[in-house]
């Protein structure tokens, strides 16, 4: 375990954005966070405690008051290996794209596409990361997690879970009770790649690569090459990936914006409704490569909202505000943040 005291979590968040947490406490097992849990029950502590990953989904909107928790859990345990499937435990603290090697490299797939998204395991199953036609929840059974008021430990079906498009009851009414400690996966011995994706299809067309063709390694390689095309690397250009959800509205809705605007983008969803792509609709309403002090809209994929130097979590959520407020004015559609805001007083 590490604990730091008055530190910075500038490096603890893909935006980079600079703020203090009073107790930044680093545990490696299930017991030590127990231990801290107990501890601050015994002090009757009662400070903000708060959970994160690698932070590549947060906005932190100010100093923390109290303690930020960081899982570094990250043992993996074959639990069971049954014809096809191939069950494996993986801890919370893993760097996700790491774990996604690791199982290419073990001949246990289907994490090809998730290649590359940044992030660590318990926060894929807490957000449901999704990319290219794969979503973790294909591939998440269950959760273990520890209670962060009692130190209980739950182990929580997918099911119970309620996963969804970025959505698990974890970030949802059981937001900030529970700290995941392990994801338990089923990966197939076989390789059956996922490849209608529109933007894959595309650029497996382009490259003139039949479907047959395809291996893993390849496929890893094409997505790692697809996501570095739109999306600014962290390390250069703070970021949190996709900023907003694409909203799934009703079709009348979209038919009302296709008639002035025809051939927007769309996919059609289950019961009649159609996603539109956020990107879409900010590039429409202008936004695309704008700043607003040292937040700007990415020019190269218009819902990624990056830091060009020294914001704050305010000046993200002002231009966020202004682009929301925007959307909606010119389109009737209310976008919801798939980043999260942390430290709100
Ligand atoms: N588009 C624009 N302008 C832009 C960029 C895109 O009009 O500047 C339109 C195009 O029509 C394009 C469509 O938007 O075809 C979709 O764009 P893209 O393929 O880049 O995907 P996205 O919907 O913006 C989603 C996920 C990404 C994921 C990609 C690939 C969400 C919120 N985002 O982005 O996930 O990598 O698809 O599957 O669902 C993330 O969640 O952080 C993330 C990066």
């Amino acid at each position: 375990m590490q604990i730091l005291t008055n530190s910075s979590l500038r490096q603890r968040n893909t935006f980079g954005i600079d703020v203090r947490a009073r107790r930044l406490v680093d545990y490696d097992s299930v017991a030590e966070l127990q231990d801290l849990i107990w501890q601050r029950q015994r002090q009757a502590d009662a400070s903000p405690l708060i959970h994160i990953g690698r932070g590549s989904n947060l906005v932190l909107m100010g100093d923390i008051e109290g303690t930020v928790l960081h899982s570094r859990i990250s043992d993996i345990v074959v639990t069971a290996d049954e014809g096809d499937n191939i069950y494996v435990r993986a801890g919370a603290g893993l760097a996700w794209d790491e774990w996604v090697a690791y199982c290419l490299d073990s001949g246990w797939y289907g994490h090809e596409n998730l290649s590359g998204i940044p992030g660590e395991v318990g926060a894929a199953a807490v957000q449901n990361i999704g990319a290219y036609g794969v979503e973790a929840k294909d591939t998440i059974l269950y959760v273990d997690a520890v209670d962060l008021h009692t130190a209980e430990v739950r182990h929580f079906c997918a099911a119970e879970l309620d996963y969804g498009y970025r959505h698990s009851r974890l970030k949802g009414d059981l937001q900030g009770r529970y700290a995941v400690t392990h994801v338990h996966f089923r990966l197939s011995h076989s390789f059956r790649p996922c490849l209608h994706y529109g933007a894959l299809a595309d650029e497996l067309r382009r490259r003139d690569i039949r479907d047959y063709d395809v291996t893993a390694a390849m496929l890893r390689q094409i997505i790692m090459e697809l996501r570095a095309d739109k999306l600014p690397d962290p390390a250069r250009l703070g970021n949190a990936g996709s900023f907003f959800k694409n909203p799934v509205v009703p079709r009348e809705t979209y038919d009302r914006i296709a008639a002035t605007h025809p051939g927007a983008p769309h996919y059609d969803m289950p019961g009649d409704m159609v996603k539109i792509p956020a990107a879409w609709l900010i590039e429409q309403t202008g936004w695309k490569g704008r700043a607003l002090g040292p937040a700007a809209v990415y020019e190269r994929q218009a819902l990624v909202i990056v830091n060009t130097g020294g914001a704050t979590g305010a000046d993200i959520a002002a231009l966020m505000c202004r682009v929301r407020d925007d959307v909606e004015h010119h389109f009737g559609i209310r976008f919801e943040a798939e980043a999260q805001f942390v430290g709100l007083p």
